[in-house]
């Protein structure tokens, strides 16, 4: 298949690499010094202009450069467009382009298999090529259909949320070696909890505060942790983090409603 990929920054780049073996490839992006580690296996471009028809095109740019990129895309009926855009409603690349649209929100995790990715195809998106799309975009992780009205969630949630656990995890690590384990114990012991409860969670499909109260000895030393933390309303903290990203995602896609 025929894919080309607009912007070839952090996320194009992990598109091209994923997608670089198995099919042919078609790279655009202003600075070309991004787009020397692919020259070999693929052609590159400076000027959305100059591309060649592709079967999927990958729209991987900044929101603020998104209208002046569209307005320079050839049109064409029989292409699949998957934004990865935030903000960039599906109405507005319509307004701008023909073809079938899907609206993608993937998370950095992408890069090794494992990211998650919200997606939501135009009306009418034919059956086979969303087949097509969805063995295309499983190179990346867990697939997970929404609505495009719940999108600004999806991007608070899941596409900003690998930042939040890096702070969460490089703030236990630190806590760790302020009481004198090394780093790699420390951030080894984080990473393994994490993963554990998580992968746990997902096992049993129970509801966290279930096994929250099982470690939660009378008396004991997690009490203590759970104390401290709901004094210091951590809880409040990270829920009010998760809503101001939904705030900026609904400004950047023009929406000020909370819906
Ligand atoms: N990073 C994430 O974790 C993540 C997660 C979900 C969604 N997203 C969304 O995905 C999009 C890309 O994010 P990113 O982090 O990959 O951004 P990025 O690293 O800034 O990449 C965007 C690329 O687009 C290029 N570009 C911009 N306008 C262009 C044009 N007219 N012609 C050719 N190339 C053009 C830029 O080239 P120059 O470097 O030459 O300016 C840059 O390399 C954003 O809309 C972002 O919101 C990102």
């Amino acid at each position: 298949m025929k894919i080309g990929i607009i912007g070839v920054g952090n996320i194009g780049t992990i598109i091209a690499e994923a997608l670089i073996d198995d099919h042919q490839l078609v790279l655009v992006n202003r600075r070309t010094e991004k787009l020397k580690r692919f020259q070999s296996k693929a052609q590159i471009f400076s000027k959305i202009e100059e591309m060649p028809d592709v079967d999927i095109l990958f729209f991987c740019v900044k929101p603020q450069d998104a209208t002046g990129a569209l307005k320079r895309i050839k049109r064409s009926n029989e292409r699949v467009i998957i934004s990865t855009v935030t903000g960039l409603k599906m109405s507005t690349i319509k307004s701008y382009l023909e073809g079938d649209i899907v609206r993608i929100m993937p998370n950095i995790p992408i890069s090794i298999g494992k990211g998650v990715v919200g997606l939501t195809y135009s009306e009418e998106f034919p059956e086979d090529k969303k087949q097509t799309v969805k063995s295309l975009l499983s190179n990346f992780g867990v697939l997970v259909e929404i609505e495009e009205k719940h999108f600004a969630a999806v991007t608070a949630l899941s596409g900003s949320g690998p930042a939040f656990i890096f702070v969460i995890i490089e703030a236990l690590v630190d806590a760790g070696m302020k009481l004198g384990l090394s780093y790699d114990t420390s951030m080894e012991l984080v990473i393994e909890t994490i993963k554990g409860s998580a992968e746990l969670l997902q096992k049993e499909g129970k509801h966290p505060g279930e096994y929250r109260h099982l470690v939660t000895s009378p008396g004991g030393t997690t009490i203590e942790g759970i104390y401290s933390l709901e004094r210091e309303g951590l809880r409040g903290i990270l829920m009010k983090m998760i809503f101001d990203t939904y705030k900026k995602a609904l400004e950047l896609q023009g929406d000020s409603s909370e819906s």
